[in-house]
């Protein structure tokens, strides 16, 4: 019997898929992979093609024990495909299907809908390895870099798994798909990442790290909803990626807390009690609190711009489908069709900010927005304990979600991060206290000088707790020549 927990490295491909009986959809995968490489090579982490890092690479999908760590080349990393384990009687939690078995194949009359959630999913992989291509040159430590790396990999892995769905499950327009997967480019001019967090820069390692909280966190909360769905390859697929996600996640969170804790040190050994005597913060090599608020206004308002409209036909056809769920749909209590029923929408009205009520079904994206905004407050609530425990006197906070949106409801709003409207003269005056303006991006940009010594940090950020995979603090998690 095959142990469906295990990884079959016997092709080409690991895979848990069974992907050397599938022979027409090996070989198709097969035909993609030299361009994956390509596209890895050339658009991958700059520099360190060579170097060996200690990255976890997936051996199995058993929760418990799924990884297994050791030295790799990036370029030999075993990118697979790697599907949670079927569940027995699995079927069709939500919408117009509901109680009807799982599909295993891909219900013809949603397959464009399918499709294009897949693709939209697949797009934002490749995508964010393409951001943070620059960012090894800088690292603040070999044990960052590796972070950064191992974050790499999997987005890597990740758009394998879309590619898999694309070619196993579309034929031909999935093969185009999969092939322009890898011929878009964030912030290209002619073509670019289909959502717009996608296409900006990541210019240093704090916005890196804002990036993996905030961004990666919208990642999640869509993986989430897609774990949900009645298509079951898809439902498996995410499910088992948000086990990698939550490592980026992680990556982010503790990258900002450890940037919060060293300045608030800092201020502590200079007897700093002002959290706003920037210049004096600043001399001594940390990044003031002030500006680490001003980049997560800036992370923050973008990643909310990645939940679509408030209301949205588009999210009520998915749910209606049983393609895209709610954010941990199992456990809600109601009859999971939204037939009736009301969601509260804030909207601008009148030249204000509302509450209204819409229907429950087209409210949908702004449902997932406020499962993800209170999964971003608590991360929140985490890094203002690391400022109290150091006894500086200071909080951040989420902006507003009207604050500086390019999609949606508020969009062209000019809103202060307290959700005060403001003129668009006023907006220009006033819009360098609340985002990162030019000088405080050359600033930080002044403090990323990289560390490539072992067990040793940049000025600006504490060392981690612990290592990854228990490893002591001065290990060596890349080995340059
Ligand atoms: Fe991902
Ligand atoms: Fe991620």
């Amino acid at each position: 019997m095959i142990d469906i927990q295990s990884v079959d490295y016997s092709t080409q491909i690991p895979n848990n898929v069974g992907l050397t009986e599938d022979r027409q959809v090996l070989r198709a995968l097969e035909r993609w992979h030299p361009g994956y490489l390509d596209w890895w090579q050339d658009m991958g982490p700059e520099g360190y093609q060579e170097a060996l890092v200690y990255l976890r690479t997936a051996i199995s999908v058993d929760p418990k024990g799924w990884a297994k760590f050791d030295y790799v080349r990036m370029p030999e990393y075993r990118w697979g495909v790697l599907l949670a384990p079927k569940e027995e009687g699995r079927k069709v939690n939500f919408g117009a299907h509901l109680g009807e078995p799982a599909w295993q194949e891909v219900p013809g009359e949603y397959r464009a809908m399918l499709r294009r959630l897949i693709v939209v999913q697949g797009d934002t992989e490749p995508a964010s390895v393409e951001q943070q291509r620059h960012l090894g040159k800088t690292a603040p430590s070999l044990y960052d870099m590796r972070n950064l790396f191992q974050v790499n990999v999997e987005e890597g892995r990740h758009l394998w798994a879309m590619v898999y769905l694309l070619h196993k499950y579309f034929g031909r327009d999935g093969r185009d798909e999969a092939d322009e997967l890898l011929r878009r480019r964030s912030g290209s001019e002619d073509a670019p990442r289909m959502l717009g967090a996608f296409n900006e820069a990541t210019p240093d390692w704090l916005s890196f790290f804002m990036f993996t909280f905030f961004t990666d966190r919208d990642g999640k909360m869509q993986l989430e909803s897609l774990a949900q769905s009645g298509f079951d390859p898809l439902s498996r697929t995410c499910r088992f990626m948000l086990t990698e996600e939550a490592h980026h996640m992680f990556v982010g969170e503790t990258g900002v807390g450890r940037t919060i804790q060293r300045t608030c040190e800092a201020m502590k050994e200079a007897g700093i009690e002002d959290a706003n005597e920037i210049d004096k913060i600043r001399a001594r090599g940390v990044v003031d609190l002030p500006t680490l608020q001003k980049k997560m206004n800036l992370h923050y308002s973008l990643s909310l711009d990645l939940f679509g409209s408030e209301v949205s036909t588009n999210a009520a056809n998915f749910y209606n489908a049983g393609l895209k769920g709610r954010f941990h749909e199992t456990r809600i209590t109601d009859d999971h069709r939204l037939t009736s029923g009301t969601y509260p929408v804030a909207k601008f009205v009148d030249g204000e900010i509302r509450l209204v009520d819409e229907p429950a079904l087209t409210a949908l994206n702004m449902r997932l927005r406020d499962n993800y905004t209170q999964d971003c407050a608590k991360g929140v609530e985490r890094w203002n304990k690391v400022i109290e425990k150091t006894g500086v006197d200071f909080r951040l906070a989420l902006p507003h979600t009207a604050f500086h949106r390019q999609i949606g409801e508020f969009k062209g709003v000019k809103a202060n991060p307290k959700g005060e409207l403001l003129g668009d003269a006023q907006w220009e005056k006033e819009r360098d206290n609340y985002l990162p303006s030019r000088a405080d991006g050359a600033f930080i940009e002044s403090l990323m000088k990289a560390e490539m010594r072992p067990g040793q940090f940049a000025s600006w950020i504490a060392p981690p707790k612990v290592g990854i995979d228990n490893k002591p603090g001065d290990f060596e998690y890349v080995k340059i020549d």
